[in-house]
């Protein structure tokens, strides 16, 4: 079991909605990697799940009221707010965010977020329509970009409302990454304009603060289609969901997107650079011509062989009887960019998509490639990926192999660009 968050004291406030019961599973989940959990449970949230539950959870008792006497003696509400090396909010309600951002103290969850010293990082839960909202996007774009607030989800997919959209708590898993996470960088954030206060710090720099800003990454996606007559093509079941998964994510950290994709029935993430093209060769054509890049990420299901000689006209049933056609192979774009001494990104990720022996293939992969890490999955028609929603991946890298819990694909996306962002920080 992991022990990442041993010593580390997390305030977790959970708020009202159908998904606070994931704050129980959320407490569970950090308790096991050793972290001591302190909870504060809002009204609302009490609608959902009970103080006794939480407080069996964190092995003690859950704060509720502001005005409560009996705390204050034991624990003052500045303190509990200090004393925590992260607040943690999830999951956090419009009305939670909508306090956040216009500084408003009337109960101890507000005001314990107002007093604190300590990063916050909230993971929002609500209604689509409520999340798309313009008063909530203004406080979300106040609370990450002025303020230093950091943000974990909210995910896409079907609401406890019957709606689909965003607005989906993010997984206890992810939760627990973006908490390690926040923990690893500067927790105490000083005073504007007092004398301890390093400039670097003050909020407004953190919400800037993201973790690809300035660099350059490229993703492959999708299949290719290669001709067989200008009517026919050689395909494979990729959908690309995984691929714009990560170009979207990677966007959101910061990073510059150039997104090379073959034939989907996907629309690209707004604000990255959408480059289409059909066959393997218009892939590495794409490829050769976005370069230079920061981070190679290679997720397309490209066609290893391609027809040896396409017609140019449609090929009819007839005289000839039925064809038959010979196979060349095509480049290999990932091996030919990690390959490429002169070219090649600092960080080099390939994909496996294997229907048996999944992790040997990818190591033997890694060595052939030459790439730095490959993301290994099984795509056996009983696994579901190809075409799927969710991922289950294996990362192969020199270091060894790490198996990741079967997550959507969003969230694998997530988790894999913070990954890509501290192995190419390290590497910077
Ligand atoms: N890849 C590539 N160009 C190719 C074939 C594969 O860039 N012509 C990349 C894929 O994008 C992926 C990795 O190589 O990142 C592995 O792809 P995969 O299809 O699993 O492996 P192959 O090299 O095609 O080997 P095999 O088909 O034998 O499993």
């Amino acid at each position: 079991m992991s022990t990442t968050l041993v010593g580390k004291r997390i305030l977790l406030i959970i708020g009202g909605g159908i998904a606070a019961y994931k704050g129980l599973e959320l407490i569970r989940r950090l308790r096991e990697r050793g972290a001591d959990v302190r909870a504060i449970l809002t009204k609302a949230g009490e609608a959902f799940v009970t103080p006794l539950s939480v407080s069996a959870l964190t092995g003690d008792k859950v704060y509720t009221d502001l005005f409560s006497l009996t705390d204050e003696a034991e624990m003052g509400h500045i303190e509990m707010s200090r004393d925590a090396d992260l607040l943690v909010v999830a999951p956090a309600t419009a009305d939670l965010l909508a306090k956040m951002a216009q500084g408003l103290a009337n109960d101890l969850a507000s005001t314990t977020l107002l007093a604190t010293d300590k990063r916050v990082l909230v993971a929002p839960a609500m209604n689509v329509r409520m999340w798309l909202h313009p008063a909530t996007q203004r406080n979300i774009a106040q609370l990450r970009d002025e303020d230093g607030v950091l943000f974990v989800g909210p995910n896409d997919g079907e609401m406890a409302c019957g709606e689909y959209g965003p607005g989906r708590l993010a997984e206890p898993l992810e939760i627990v990454a973006a908490i390690e996470k926040a923990l690893a960088g500067p927790t105490f954030i000083p005073l504007p304009g007092s004398v301890r206060a390093d400039t670097r710090l003050l909020p407004a720099k953190i919400g800037k603060d993201l973790p690809l800003a300035g660099k350059h990454v490229l993703v492959t996606a999708g299949p290719t289609h290669e001709p067989i007559d200008p009517v026919r093509y050689i395909a494979n079941r990729s959908s690309g969901k995984q691929g714009y998964a990560i170009a979207a994510a990677a966007l959101a950290a910061g990073a510059r997107v150039t997104l090379v994709s073959g034939p989907v029935s996907l629309l690209p993430p707004p604000g990255v650079n959408l480059v289409p093209v059909e066959t393997a060769r218009e892939m590495l054509e794409a490829v050769r011509t976005a370069m230079p890049a920061d981070i190679g990420i290679f997720a397309a299901a490209v066609a290893d062989w391609r027809v040896a000689d396409a017609g140019a006209q449609k090929i009819k049933k007839g005289a000839e009887g039925t064809p038959s056609f010979s196979l060349v192979e095509n480049p290999d774009i990932l091996a030919t960019i990690a390959q490429d001494k002169a070219r090649r990104p600092s960080l080099v990720v390939g994909f496996a998509a294997e229907t048996e022996h999944v992790v040997e293939h990818a190591k033997a992969k890694l060595a052939r490639k030459g790439c730095d890490l490959i993301v290994a999955n099984d795509v056996s028609p009983e696994s579901g990926v190809m075409g799927g929603d969710r991922n289950r991946v294996h990362l192969v890298s020199a270091s060894g192999v790490e198996t990741w819990p079967d997550m959507d694909k969003d969230a694998v996306a997530r988790a894999l660009v913070a990954r890509f962002g501290e192995m190419a920080n390290a590497t910077a």
